[in-house]
C-alpha cells in the first residue's frame, strides 16, 4: 500500500494572515490541494493531511477528498506525523509532504515510492547558493548522511551547508511509526522536529538516503506572501508553457492566468490579461481577446471571445462573443452566433444562428434558433418574488427596447414590434405591438425652438 501525509496545521504566522497559510492560493487553487492532487496522482491510496490552525476551513474546502488528523496544538513536525494514528503499524510506503510546497510534481513524488525499496528513509534534498533557513542536510568526511539539522540549531560550519531538506520525505510506513516514538524536543524550538528521524533511523542501522531535486523552484516551500506570488509565477509559467508546447499561442505569458485543470486544444490564439480557471475547455482555432475571464466554461471551435466572461457556461463553435458580454449559470450558446456589446445571459439557451448584437438581458429563456434579438431587450423575469421562463421560438424578431414579461412565449416566425412592453403570448406567425400609438403635432418642433 501506498500512502501519504500532508502537514498542515501550523498557521503560518509570516502569511499575516487569517487564513490557514495551506489555504492560501496558487494559480487559483489552494495550496494543500495541489499537494492533495500531486500525491494522489503519485499513487498514495490513502491520504491524511494533518490539520490544527484552521481546520474547519480545510476541512470545510476539502471535504472527503482525504483523511484527516487533529494536531491540536503545534508542537512541530515530528509531532504532526505522530497524530496520523490511523497509518500506525500498516505495511507500505508513505509520503510525508510538508503542505506549504504546493508546486510539486508527481513526477517526483513517484521517485521516492520507488527510491524507498531497501530503504527506511528517503529525503529530498535540494542545492540552494542562498539556503536561507532551510533544514541542512550534514554529510560525514565520505559523504555518507549523518542528519538534518534545523537552521536555529545549526552551528556557524553547518549553516554554511548549501544542501538543504525540502521537507518531502518518503518512509517505511512500519519504521515510520514505531520511530516517531523516539523523538524529543530537546532543541531551540522546543519542537518535536520530523527531521531528527534521519540520525535515528541511521543509528539503528537502517538505510537512509537523499536525493536531490531537479529543480528549486518546484520544491521551495512557501512562508511569506512574496514566496507565495514566486511560486505562483513558477507554476503559472509551468502551465503556460505546457499549453504553448501542444500548440496553443500565448502571446504574453506573464499576464495570461492559466488555472493547470483547464483543456485547451491546438491553434488556439490566447491575448494578454486573460483568465482561463477551473474546469474551462477552448477547442480549436479560436482566439480568446485581451481582458476576457472564462470560469468553468466551455468555448466551441472557431470562436471570437473579445473582452467577455463566460461563467459556467458554454459557447459552441463558430460564434463571436463580445465584447462585453456575460453569460452565466448554465447558459448555453449554440453555434454560429454572434453575441456581444453588452449582453448578459444567465440560465439561457441560445439557438443556433441567432443574433443579440447589443444591450441586452436574457434571463432564465429558451431561444430558438435563427432568432433577432434587438438592441435593448430585456426578458422581464422576476416579479420580486420568483423567476420565471420566456421562450423565443424559431425565426422570431423581437424588436430593439421591447421587454417581454415572464412567463411568456414568443411564437414562431413572429415579430414584436420595437419598444413594445409584451406581457401575452404571441402565436405563431403573429405580430405583437403594445407602445402607446404615435401623435404629431404640426409645427411643434419649430415654435419650441424657437422660444
Ligand atoms: C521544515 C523543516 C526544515 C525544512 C523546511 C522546508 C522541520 C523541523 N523542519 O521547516 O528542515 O528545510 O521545512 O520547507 O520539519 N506543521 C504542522 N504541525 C506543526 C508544525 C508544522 O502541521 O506542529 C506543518 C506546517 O503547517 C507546514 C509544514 O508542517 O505546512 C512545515 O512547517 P514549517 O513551520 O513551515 O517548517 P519549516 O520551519 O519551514
Ligand atoms: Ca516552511
Amino acid at each position: 500500500m501506498k500512502y501519504a501525509v500532508i502537514m498542515a496545521a501550523g498557521k503560518g504566522t509570516r502569511m499575516n494572515s487569517s487564513l490557514p497559510k495551506v489555504m492560501h492560493k496558487i494559480c487559483q487553487t489552494p495550496m494543500i490541494e495541489h499537494i492533495l492532487d500531486s500525491v494522489k496522482e503519485a499513487g498514495a491510496q490513502r491520504v491524511i493531511s494533518v490539520v490544527g490552525y484552521g481546520h474547519e476551513i480545510i476541512e470545510n474546502y476539502l471535504k472527503d477528498k482525504c483523511e484527516y488528523a487533529l494536531q491540536e496544538v503545534q508542537l512541530g513536525t515530528g509531532h504532526a506525523i505522530m497524530q496520523a494514528k490511523q497509518l500506525e503499524g500498516l505495511k507500505g510506503k508513505t509520503l510525508v509532504v510538508n503542505g506549504d510546497t504546493p508546486c510539486l510534481k508527481s513526477e517526483t513524488l513517484e521517485k521516492i515510492y520507488s527510491e524507498l525499496d531497501g530503504c527506511a528513509m528517503v529525503i529530498l534534498s535540494a542545492k540552494l547558493d542562498d539556503a536561507k533557513s532551510y533544514g541542512r542536510i550534514v554529510k560525514n568526511s565520505e559523504g555518507y548522511l549523518e542528519k538534518i539539522v534545523e537552521y536555529k540549531d545549526a552551528s556557524e560550519d553547518e549553516k554554511l551547508i548549501k544542501e538543504i531538506n525540502t521537507g518531502i520525505y518518503g518512509f517505511d510506513n512500519e519504521i515510520l511509526f514505531e520511530a516517531v516514538k523516539e523523538l524529543k524536543n530537546d532543541n531551540a524550538q522546543k519542537e518535536y522536529y520530523i527531521t531528527d528521524l534521519a540520525a535515528i533511523l541511521i543509528s539503528k542501522g537502517y538505510k537512509v538516503k537523499t536525493i536531490l531535486a531537479k529543480n528549486n523552484e518546484e520544491v521551495a516551500g512557501i512562508n511569506d506572501r512574496v514566496e507565495l506570488e514566486k511560486a505562483n509565477k513558477y507554476m503559472q509559467k509551468e502551465i503556460n508553457e505546457k499549453h504553448m508546447k501542444n500548440g496553443v499561442t500565448i502571446i504574453d505569458s506573464n499576464v495570461t492566468y492559466i488555472d493547470k485543470n483547464a483543456v485547451i486544444e491546438k491553434d488556439v490564439i490566447i491575448y494578454p490579461n486573460v483568465y482561463i480557471q477551473g474546469k474551462s475547455i477552448i477547442k480549436e482555432n479560436s482566439v480568446i481577446l485581451p481582458q476576457s475571464m472564462i470560469v468553468n466554461g466551455k468555448v466551441g471551435k472557431d470562436c471570437v471571445i473579445d473582452s467577455s466572461h463566460i461563467v459556467d457556461s458554454e459557447v459552441k463553435d463558430k460564434c463571436t462573443i463580445g465584447p462585453y458580454a456575460h453569460f452565466r449559470m448554465n447558459s448555453v450558446v449554440e453555434s454560429e452566433n454572434r453575441v456581444g456589446n453588452f449582453v448578459e445571459f444567465k440560465n439561457t439557451h441560445f439557438g443556433y444562428h441567432s443574433s443579440c448584437a447589443h444591450l441586452t438581458y436574457l434571463g432564465d429563456s429558451d431561444v430558438g434558433s435563427r432568432v433577432n434579438i434587438g438592441c435593448g431587450v430585456v426578458t422581464v423575469n422576476y416579479d420580486g418574488k420568483n423567476k420565471y421562463r420566456t421562450t423565443i421560438k424559431d425565426g422570431a424578431f423581437v424588436g430593439s427596447n421591447s421587454n417581454l414579461i415572464a412567463p411568456i412565449t414568443i411564437g414562431k416566425d413572429t415579430v414584436v414590434a420595437a419598444g413594445s412592453t409584451v406581457n401575452e403570448d404571441v402565436e405563431d406567425g403573429d405580430m405583437a405591438i403594445a407602445r402607446s400609438r404615435q401623435e404629431i403635432k404640426k409645427g411643434y418642433g419649430k415654435k419650441y425652438k424657437s422660444k
